[in-house]
């Protein structure tokens, strides 16, 4: 596994806190922002899954043809995935990476999936890091909420509107945010969801 992992720090707790969850943990649901659009995806290209912890959006992706990497600093979760990944025939290149401090290089990749992980400095790498016409699929815990699921720490949380902003220069194809609109035990709710284009 290719390893671009930082010197033990100040975040080296929190990995290991991830590592230790991902020993136990079941890989869930790919995210819904892919799962549920996945006719956005290019034919062929670079994917990205950042962040990806057991990789089930990785997963899909590698699935849709897409030649595709998995990025994240829990080596457990890595190799929990590269295991499901080989007893399902899916090739995915793990990279074991802190992503804030080594986002992806420009012009890198044709599509980028984040899905429950918020960074918001690195928004513009990510912009940078897709190449024209590419496609973010991005997904995570909005402050508008329904029921107590995910961080409850308002700064891992986004703002209304927040990922329109963060990716202000990506053409949207599709936003969703669904608040406490309407009949809440319906829709998808506690989260916000982007997949928009980079102009070619
Ligand atoms: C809530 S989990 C989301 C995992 C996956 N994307 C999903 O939706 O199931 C957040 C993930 O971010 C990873 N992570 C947090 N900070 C990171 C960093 N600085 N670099 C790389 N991965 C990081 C954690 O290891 C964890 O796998």
């Amino acid at each position: 596994m290719v390893s671009d992992r930082a010197p033990a720090g100040g975040d080296s707790w929190r990995r290991q806190g991830w590592d230790q969850r991902y020993r136990q943990a079941e890989p869930g649901s790919a995210a819904a922002v892919l799962a549920d659009n996945l006719h956005l995806l290019p034919p062929r290209g670079r994917a990205l899954d950042l962040a990806c912890g057991l990789g089930s959006n990785a997963m899909l992706l590698a699935g849709a043809g897409l030649e595709t990497e998995a990025w994240d600093y829990s080596p457990v979760a890595l190799e929990r995935l590269m295991e499901r990944a080989r007893r399902q025939g899916l090739a995915i290149t793990p990279r074991e990476r802190d992503v804030e401090q080594h986002p992806p290089p420009a012009v890198s990749f044709d599509v980028i999936v984040v899905a429950h992980f918020l960074h918001r400095p690195t928004a513009p790498d990510l912009f940078r890091a897709l190449r024209p016409g590419g496609v973010l699929f991005y997904q995570t815990w909005s402050r508008a909420r329904v029921s107590d699921a995910g961080p409850s720490n308002p700064a891992f949380r986004l703002a209304e509107g927040e990922l329109l902003t963060l990716f202000a220069g990506l053409r949207p194809l599709l936003y969703r945010e669904e608040g406490d609109q309407g009949d809440t035990t319906q829709g998808l709710r506690d989260v916000a969801c982007l997949v928009a284009r980079k102009p070619a």
